[in-house]
């Protein structure tokens, strides 16, 4: 297996928690604090309403952690009600953004949208993380079609020179601890096959060169106790963590 040649990059994706900015206040100063000798990249994504408070919390935070959004509207302003630009997430300290969370995708987000989200971050140089994954995995192995359909339509058009800034988060569904509430997690095996085939994917669309420099996440009931093991033997580059954050 191929050790991953960057930085790790774990991403603690805060969904709709805590619920007051004093607290996500005290929750990044605590991390910030307890990750000072980490080597890795720790993003973490507040509730966009936080992002502001954060930022002010970025001046003493180490520079291996930064900000990022759960979600963005591809267009840049207009009548777009509860919405957010890549400019105002930006401008609020957020320099990486997740895109296409199956929580998002529930809601009717189609890899048309997600695509559009993708393209409107690379061009302003935000990183977009973009999750993929299937609701179930079935004997027949459906779920690869699932998962090459929506890294496909999702990447649709993204050019060569720009693929190696896509960070790509495979988050199985039915492994994601608020799913379908049978607590399933995914085997190291489970996500490593996962990632030989998306790189499988991205070699088609860019070459094997450049398939190997994007990094690819695993997501789903990640916690203390299994990151150590799917970490080292699925070849993973990294974490995309929703509870345990
Ligand atoms: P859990 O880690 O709670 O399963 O959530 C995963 C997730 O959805 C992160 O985006």
């Amino acid at each position: 297996m191929k050790s991953p040649t960057r930085m790790p990059l774990v991403v603690a994706n805060w969904k709709m928690n805590p619920t007051t900015s004093e607290e996500a206040t005290r929750l990044f100063s605590a991390i910030s604090a307890s990750l000072k000798k980490t080597k890795a990249t720790v993003v973490v994504a507040p509730p966009a309403i936080f992002l502001g408070a954060l930022k002010q919390g970025m001046r003493k935070a180490p520079k291996h952690i930064a900000l990022g959004a759960q979600n963005v509207h591809p267009l840049e302003s207009g009548p777009h009600t509860g919405q957010l630009s890549v400019r105002m997430l930006y401008a609020s300290g957020a320099s990486y953004c997740i895109v296409g969370h199956s929580e998002c995708r529930a809601l009717g987000e189609s890899d048309a949208l997600v695509n559009a989200k993708v393209h409107a971050l690379l061009k302003s140089r935000m990183t977009p993380i973009l999750c993929v994954g299937e609701l179930e995995r079935d004997q027949s192995g459906k779920y690869y079609a699932v998962v090459e359909t929506q890294v496909r339509a999702s990447l649709h058009d993204v050019k060569k020179k720009d693929i190696e800034k896509v960070v790509i988060a495979y988050e199985p569904i039915w492994a994601i601890s608020s799913g379908d509430g049978k607590g399933r997690t995914a085997t190291p095996e489970d996500a490593h096959e996962m990632r030989l085939f998306i790189v499988k994917i991205l070699t088609d669309l860019y070459g094997r060169t450049m398939a190997e420099r994007v990094q690819i996440l695993y997501g789903g009931s990640v916690n203390e106790t299994n990151a150590e093991g799917i970490f080292t033997q699925s070849g993973v580059n990294g974490f995309l963590v929703g509870g345990a954050s």
